[in-house]
């Protein structure tokens, strides 16, 4: 008899969550919005949406190749991960410079790793305009997690940008996506990640994202490792790494790029995941102008120190498992 006074007790408090939900949403006042709203197809979607009619930015690197069809085509977001001193920053400085040479960039630095010398640096390296840059710029550097929350808010609609005379916007920075959401103490305890999650999906991701489709610009954000508990010693390096936050993220981007250190001022870049990219990897460097293709010489000695690497680890699985047998035939 108890047992059924608690079901239909929890039957209610499930019903009475979804009545709740729905007398929040004045349906009224969306079926009214919607009529005003007119939804026109896309215009010739052969010819439009083909990559070769889409605006790319481009790194002017070989991860050109792997971004997209030749660079990163316009109203993309894409989240680079990896640890820390693998490049994260130094990609988007080095997009910034691009980009400012067709249009207004918008860098929200929530690390605070801004410097105008290296800015200039990679500028130079690149034979780029250096005042086109400054007054293409926006830079925030929001405090706390509310203040990069406004910095996304604000920043500024085509009809703003046009009236403050500014070029349309071609890029949008955040590194990183949750620095500020980490340090703060406003999300802390199990019983607040619901709501981190809501504000990392939809007033953060979300706001982006639609930034991203509404200026046709490309959205640029760098998050942080966490290591895969289930990963095994031969699970190979790129599965044992993933980017924080889980698939609250990771559903969102349109692009992921995975990074990681090699030899000396070298990188390896692998694209994890793109619904319209194959999967694949390129070793970049880091140098005077960002970042940069690795010279031939070194490139050689990368993929063949990589190889006998991978050699040695396949000589140890195989090893191993002959071990393995080997003690199995002995016991049975
Ligand atoms: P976190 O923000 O710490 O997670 O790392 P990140 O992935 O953003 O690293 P970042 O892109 O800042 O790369 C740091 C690496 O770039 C370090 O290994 C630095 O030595 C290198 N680096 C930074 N500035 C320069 C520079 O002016 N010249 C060269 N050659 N290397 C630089
Ligand atoms: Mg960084």
């Amino acid at each position: 008899m108890s047992e059924e006074k608690d079901k239909s007790k929890k039957q209610s408090t499930v019903e009475d969550k979804i009545r709740d939900f729905y007398s929040t949403v004045e349906m009224k006042e969306i079926t009214g919005k919607l009529a005003k709203l007119i939804m026109k197809p896309i215009e010739d979607p052969r010819k439009s949406l083909s990559s070769e009619n889409t605006p790319k930015l481009l790194t002017k690197t070989v991860l050109d190749d792997i971004l997209g069809h030749g660079g990163i085509s316009a109203g993309r977001l894409i989240e680079v991960y990896g640890e820390y001193g693998s490049g994260k920053t130094q990609i988007a400085k080095t997009l910034a410079a691009e980009a400012s040479q067709q249009g207004t960039v918008v860098y929200i630095d929530a690390e605070y790793t801004f410097s105008s010398e290296r800015q200039e640096q990679i500028l130079k390296a690149r034979g780029l305009d250096i005042e086109k840059f400054w007054k293409n710029l926006i830079l925030y550097q929001p405090k706390d997690w509310m203040y990069q929350l406004a910095a996304i808010q604000q920043i500024p609609s085509q009809i703003d940008l046009d009236n403050e005379g500014r070029e349309p916007l071609k890029l949008i920075i955040l590194d990183s996506l949750l620095t500020l959401i980490d340090v703060s103490e406003d999300f802390e305890g199990r019983q607040n990640l619901p709501v981190r999650s809501r504000v990392i999906r939809t007033q953060i991701l979300g706001k982006l994202r639609q930034l991203a489709r509404t200026h046709n610009c490309v959205v640029f954000f760098t998050n942080q490792i966490q290591d895969v508990p289930e990963a095994q010693k031969w699970t190979p390096m790129y599965m044992k790494q993933k980017g924080k936050g889980g698939p609250t993220v990771s559903h969102v981007p349109d692009i992921i790029l995975y990074l990681r250190k090699a030899a000396g001022d070298t990188r390896l870049a692998r694209l994890m995941d793109s619904s319209e990219l194959p999967v694949g990897e390129r070793v970049y460097i880091i140098n005077e102008k960002g970042i940069d293709d690795v010279p031939l010489s070194v490139k050689e000695k990368i993929e063949k120190a990589s190889k006998k690497e991978e050699e040695k680890e396949l000589d140890k699985i195989d090893d191993e498992e002959t071990e393995t047998k080997k003690t199995e035939s002995e016991q049975g």
